[in-house]
């Protein structure tokens, strides 16, 4: 980040202000307000963030005009085609690609720590059954605070390495087993001769009773979700994350607030959503009715899996999801499924209508996460479990990023206060 010799000037009450600014790598300017405050005496308002930046990063770009989502500079299409998804946890984490060498270490460490302790299967126990698996994955990942003392001092660059390596090798773990737990069967161990998205396919949908054999074609698409999910900037999840953190707790609470943020359906829950939406539309001429719903301002129903707050043009990993779902679905015989025809047709419904034009609607990651996630078995309650898996190692890297910032401040935002003015209690009687 470097200071301009630009400056943008505030006049307020008859004086004036100096506002710094600063330039980028990529993106638009940012006015430097810090101080504002302290010279002024004034706040700025913007609820939902929409013109601020909380914090500087180095770690992913995105530019919502272009379509563009950048990790660490590599792009995001050459990511998903060219590497996988461990090599990408690499680079996230420390900011180039490994040599064979350092992928290797990497991979072993990660690899050697898949197994949960094995008292955390009692804890899952405590649930009910027909818990939700985020629910369950919330409340687990919170717990493993309770279970790995060794590595909740934030102030120990080696502990913080430590807690790094144990989330991202241990959540597909996590996941799976909120899974088959939900479904009643045992739970399964995590296999070392396999890759990271072969494990987490043979922990979900293998059985003691007999032989799993991963299809190739199934874990490479899996891998690609866990690549497009990786990192997304300052989203709602990696701010709450940041957030929390600020304060110095634990990772593993931090990350715990991480995935309660990203279960909501305007996040990581609308992968779910999509494809309940698409269950409800049920066949292809039930569509314009759900597009009018859509378009008529006093009905709350949106499009799930449309549209998004940085990507204005188009998101570049529903693009890479698009193919990878032509694949999946060849490959399983299914391409007349007719929930299929049914996004289909809403896709196409919807990128020619001129509602969704005018207010650059089109399809997101979510979109066609769903339809390969599905197709591949899992129910939908384990789509957004999925996505929290895949992006741990975003919120991981983003944390690690901040608590290593001298710079780094409690976040403590400030208010635009509506409410009533001092008033003296009033005894009840008086009421
Ligand atoms: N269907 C119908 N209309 C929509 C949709 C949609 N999916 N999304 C936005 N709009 C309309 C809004 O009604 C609004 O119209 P108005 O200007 O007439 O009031 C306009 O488009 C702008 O929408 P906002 O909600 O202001 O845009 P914002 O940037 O705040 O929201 C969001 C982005 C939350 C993603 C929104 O598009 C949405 O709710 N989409 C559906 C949920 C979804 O798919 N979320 C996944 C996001 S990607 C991710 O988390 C991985």
């Amino acid at each position: 980040m470097t200071e301009t010799q630009k400056s943008a000037t505030l006049s307020l009450n008859g004086e004036t202000y100096e506002l710094p600014i600063f330039s980028p790598t990529a993106g638009p300017d940012v006015l430097d307000i810090r101080k504002l405050y302290a010279q002024a005496g004034v706040f700025t308002y913007d609820p939902g963030f929409t013109s601020t930046a909380s914090c500087d990063s180095t770690i992913t770009y995105i530019d919502g005009g272009k379509g563009e989502l950048l990790h660490r500079g590599y792009p995001i299409d050459q990511l998903a085609s060219k590497s996988h998804y461990l090599e990408v946890c690499y680079l996230l984490l420390y900011g180039e690609l490994p040599t064979a060498a350092q992928l290797e270490d990497f991979e072993t460490r990660v690899t050697r720590h898949t197994m949960v302790h094995e008292q955390m299967h009692n804890f899952f126990r405590g649930f009910r059954r027909d818990a939700h698996p985020m629910a369950t994955l919330v409340g687990v990942v919170g717990a493993m605070s309770a279970f790995y003392h060794d590595s909740l001092d934030v102030t120990d660059p080696w502990q913080r390495e430590v807690a790094a390596v144990r989330l991202i090798a241990k959540l597909p773990t996590i996941a799976a087993m909120a899974y088959k737990y939900s479904i009643g069967q045992p739970f399964v161990y995590p296999k070392n001769d396999l890759d990271y998205a072969a494990n987490f396919l043979h922990m979900c949908f293998s059985v003691p009773s007999e032989e799993y054999h991963v299809n190739p074609i199934l874990s490479r698409a899996m891998d690609r979700i866990f690549i497009l999910h990786a990192d997304h900037e300052q989203n709602a999840s990696t701010s709450t994350v940041r957030l929390a953190s600020s304060s110095s707790a634990n990772p593993f609470a931090c990350i715990a607030a991480g995935i309660a943020c990203l279960w909501g359906p305007a996040h990581g829950g609308a992968n779910q959503a999509c494809l309940e939406m698409l269950k409800e539309i049920g066949s292809v001429d039930r569509i314009p009715e759900f597009i009018a719903r859509a378009k008529d301002k006093n009905d709350p129903f949106r499009l799930m899996g449309f549209g998004h707050r940085v990507y204005k043009n188009t998101d570049p990993r529903a693009k890479v999801l698009k193919q990878s779902a032509d694949e999946v679905l060849e490959l399983l015989g299914v391409e007349d499924n007719p929930l299929l025809q049914v996004a289909k047709e809403l896709e196409q419904t919807a990128l020619n209508d001129p509602y969704f034009i005018e207010k650059k609607l089109f399809p997101n990651v979510d979109f066609y996460s769903g339809i390969i996630l599905e197709a591949m078995g899992f129910p939908t309650s384990m789509f957004t479990p999925i996505f929290a898996l895949s992006r741990t190692v975003g919120w991981i890297s983003q944390w690690k990023e901040m608590i290593a910032d001298p710079q780094n401040k409690i976040g403590r935002p400030r208010q635009l206060y509506l409410g009533e003015t001092m008033r003296d209690y009033t005894d009840i009687e008086k009421r």
